[in-house]
């Protein structure tokens, strides 16, 4: 079967790394894909929102499923398109897909359904902000409602950055949406929780941790990601009845009864405390970099796990894992997430030693005409690897990053820090 995966970061030559160890599949296509996955696959430089024109490659080369790994074109209704062109396509559709696309929509859908998650308040005006304001304890979190690329967010100390932020985003800061949440603020420590769903039926894909932030120990600018290891160790087994209970059944449950079953991946951003998880978001997709560490340790073959989704089989598929925990660290650009350079050139690749226990997953990376491997964007690289315990994993993963000869590389020494005894 040909696959066709649209998306150009670490996630997406991950998964691409995934399906080209099953022997279901054929040829893989990346749309767009980046230097590393045009090692392992044809990469097709088209357009993720240009729907008419991978519809021509995908009549073109013969692909039979196509797999979404990021949210825009999942929210732009890349999965309603196809599937009326009859094309497989993975991935919730644009109804269903509001619960990233949306906070609003997410909300109330925790509200309708008694999902436990932060109270909150949709904000209208300057006027209601500074009323509603008083019903919150500081500090108070204030978000966008649309797709933001990770910076819809801000955590507010006082009154006045609140109404700041609040103004900034009723007048247009995000072209997504011009709406307006505030949340009361959590405590706890936050995780990951993946789960695979047909509409009907689900499997928990894994647990990860992530770390957000550009600086060691968690500080700075809020980053799409800067490294992730898994399984998360603050997710017990009763903790994890209680995510499934909670907060993932009345979901799948919620979405099927506003006629939008969920199919695809979901990501359930949690904050937990006291062994109590509250939904923080949802993703409707894989989580980047979470994603390379799942796909190290994930035994199972992603394309038949995916393929039963379609072909309702998947509440007889049981999910097994490599047992050793895995983390990945993402090298950035210097200056990123502000202002970097890009086309620099990231040399010695090639005598990077890679298996089944470490790889050195692209994101944004091209190749120059004459062959070389220039960076191409703010997170660039994402070395991964799976041990016996995780400050193995992470030594061996900061070793390859070590040696790669690129002026302009930064990453943080200290994912998993806080698990990770010395
Ligand atoms: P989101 O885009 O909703 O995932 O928010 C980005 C990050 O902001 C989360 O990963 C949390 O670190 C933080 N955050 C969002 N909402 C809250 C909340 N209600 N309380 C505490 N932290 C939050
Ligand atoms: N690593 C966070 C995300 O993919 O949204």
């Amino acid at each position: 079967m040909n696959i066709g995966i649209i998306g150009s970061g670490g996630r997406e030559h991950s998964i691409c790394f995934k399906l080209k160890q099953s022997s279901l599949v054929n040829r893989i296509y990346c749309i767009p894909g980046n230097a590393g996955t045009s090692e392992l696959s044809e990469n097709l430089n088209i357009d993720i929102n240009d729907f008419e024109k991978i519809y021509r490659e995908i009549k073109n080369k013969d692909i039979k499923l196509l797999i979404v790994g990021p949210e825009v074109p999942l929210v732009n209704g890349i999965v309603d398109y196809f599937q009326k062109k009859n094309i497989k396509v993975f991935g919730p559709n644009k109804n269903a897909s509001r619960l990233e696309g949306s906070k609003l929509f997410m909300k109330k859908i925790c509200k309708d359904f008694n999902i436990p998650t932060a109270k909150y308040e949709e904000i209208t005006s300057e006027n209601q902000a500074k009323k509603i304001i008083n019903n919150f304890n500081f500090p108070i979190v204030v978000k966008s409602d649309g797709l933001a690329a990770g910076k819809g967010v801000t955590i507010c100390k006082n009154k006045k950055e609140a109404i700041k932020d609040i103004l900034e985003i009723l007048n247009g800061k995000f072209k997504s949406s011009k709406k307006v949440i505030i949340e009361e603020f959590l405590k706890g420590e936050e995780a990951s929780y993946f789960i695979i769903s047909d509409g009907k039926n689900y499997l928990p894909i894994g647990t990860a941790q992530d770390h957000k932030r550009i600086g060691e120990n968690d500080t700075g600018l809020n980053t799409g990601g800067m490294g992730a290891y898994s399984p998360s160790k603050i997710i017990s087994k009763d903790i994890e009845k209680k995510i499934l209970k909670k907060i993932i059944a009345p979901t799948i449950k919620a979405m099927e009864s506003i006629g939008s079953p969920y199919k695809g991946i979901l990501y359930a951003g949690l904050m937990i405390d006291k062994s109590e998880p509250k939904l923080i978001e949802y993703n409707i997709r894989l989580g980047d970099p979470e994603c390379q560490v799942l796909m190290m340790r994930l035994k199972n073959d992603l394309l038949d796990l995916i393929l039963s989704t379609f072909n309702n089989s998947l509440r007889k598929k049981k999910i097994s894992w490599i047992k050793k925990p895995g983390i990945t660290i993402v090298a950035a650009s210097k200056g990123y997430p502000g202002k970097f350079d890009t086309l620099k050139e990231i040399k010695n690749l090639k005598n990077i030693k890679v298996d089944k226990s470490q790889q050195l997953f692209h994101a944004g990376t091209i190749k120059s005409k004459g062959g070389k491997i220039l960076s191409n964007g703010g997170r660039v690289l994402n070395s991964t690897v799976i041990d016996s315990d995780l400050l193995k994993a992470r030594k061996k993963a900061l070793k390859i990053l070590d040696k790669i000869k690129w002026k302009n590389k930064y990453y943080r020494r200290d994912i998993g820090f806080r698990v990770i005894k010395k």
